[in-house]
């Protein structure tokens, strides 16, 4: 993965000078030191061997479903989708059971309305029910369980929950339902590469050893003090240095490819949750290259310039080639490749950006796979981490989330 950084440091004044950013790597340290003493789990997730072992042996245990629906909401159904659609692709329930090679459709219920819809499309004595929460209170997703626990038997499900706490856990250990745990240090939007995301994954027949390879690898970067190697610092500081020296406070995520869409979404969850807090932080805005040029690049270019962007951009792609095209002023397109196109109207939409001196970056790919995929994942959490330091917040909990949470129940209590 690289961070590409020259259109911001060009743009001077209306960017970031190489040498501000470099003024922040004395902070570093201090950062590491305080991320460290608030005790969070997702840093050493790729570590975590007895889990990875525990989701493969479940996977197998609970092979040969035709669909899994994944019940959870937030943090706990995100990942899971971004998985499914970045490695296998967002058509992937439409595919037919052949060009699936057997492997399940994977239907992740993260709503509450859509539960009847999801219904009609599945045979339920055909389906796994894996229900993930790491609370095990969380409403939208108990009710759903209530509701496909009266339709099949308990051996249909597959919680992934707290190891000690929460109705599900107790449940699940009552009716004596398979569990795998969430380690109770890891919060639910940074839960992705455990049990959470693994479990579906190896359903989904994902190389989990190179997805958490990447992520090691990126861990790795983490801890360094160099401002040059450590890229989820650089990240960190750019967003808000522009926030706090330049009044940006945005940060959009703009993927040019459809597979990245769903993480642009993860992204925006974790950005928005983790520091949006005490009346500070960052509005994510997910958007979708080359589809939103046609929708929000006007804004983008012309509107107020309160917006850092962010691409995501694969290096290596394979698509389909445009024959030759007689119309002389389309001529252009013959004998392209789709994906030439689309990287194409990246740089477009990039260079516009710094006309109207809009500060952008990239983040690059080789390729889009499990080993890459790992490192994306890292890499914006660990890049939370650092913003949480430098905003003096705690990055990791949701206390606003929570009252909404505890004022629902008391309206559905009276
Ligand atoms: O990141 C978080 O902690 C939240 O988004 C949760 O994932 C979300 O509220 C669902 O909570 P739970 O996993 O406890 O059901």
């Amino acid at each position: 993965m690289k961070l590409h950084l020259d259109a911001l440091i060009e743009l001077g004044f209306h960017g970031l000078p190489w040498t501000r950013l470099k003024e922040e790597e004395a902070k570093i340290p201090a950062f590491l030191e305080d991320f460290k003493a608030r005790d969070q789990g997702f840093l050493t997730l790729p570590h975590a061997k007895p889990m990875l072992l525990l989701a493969k042996q479940m996977a197998e245990k609970k092979r040969g479903y035709k669909d899994v629906v994944i019940l959870g909401i937030g943090g706990s159904a995100l990942g899971v989708s971004c998985l499914r659609d970045a490695l296998k692709g967002p058509y992937w329930n439409l595919m037919s059971e052949a060009q699936r090679s057997g492997l399940p459709r994977v239907f992740v219920l993260d709503n509450l309305d859509t539960v009847a819809d999801v219904e009609k499309l599945i045979d339920l004595e055909k389906t796994l029910f894996v229900v993930i929460t790491k609370s095990g209170t969380t409403p939208e997703t108990m009710a759903q369980y209530f509701y496909f626990k009266e339709k099949v038997s308990k051996e249909h499900f597959v919680f992934i929950t707290d190891p000690e706490q929460g109705e599900l856990r107790r449940i699940g250990e009552e009716m004596d339902i398979s569990i795998l745990d969430i380690p109770q240090n890891v919060g639910g939007r940074f839960s992705v590469l455990s049990s959470v995301g693994l479990f579906p994954a190896a359903l989904l027949g994902i190389d989990l050893e190179a997805l958490l390879k990447g992520a090691e690898d990126m861990a790795k970067l983490f801890e360094m003090k160099e401002m040059e190697l450590n890229l989820p610092f650089q990240f960190a500081s750019i967003q808000y240095l522009l926030n706090w020296e330049r009044g940006i406070p945005m940060t959009v995520l703009m993927p040019y490819s459809s597979r990245l869409h769903t993480f642009a979404h993860w992204y925006a969850q974790l950005l928005a949750e983790s520091i949006g807090k005490e009346g500070r932080g960052l509005t994510p805005i997910s958007a979708l290259g080359v589809t939103d040029q046609h929708s929000q690049l006007q804004l983008y270019n012309e509107g107020p310039s309160d917006k850092l962007f962010c691409f995501l951009d694969l290096e290596h792609e394979e698509s389909p080639q445009i024959p030759e095209v007689s119309a002389t002023s389309l001529r252009y397109l013959s004998g392209l490749r789709f994906h030439e196109l689309l990287r194409v109207e990246k740089r477009g939409t990039a260079q516009s950006l710094s006309e109207y001196k809009k500060p952008n970056i990239s983040v690059s790919i080789p390729e889009l796979n499990a080993y890459e995929l790992g490192q994306l994942f890292m890499f914006f959490e660990c890049s939370i981490a650092f913003l949480g330091e430098y905003y003096r917040i705690n990055a990791f909990d949701q206390p606003g989330v929570e009252l909404s949470k505890k004022l629902t129940r008391q309206l559905l209590s009276r």
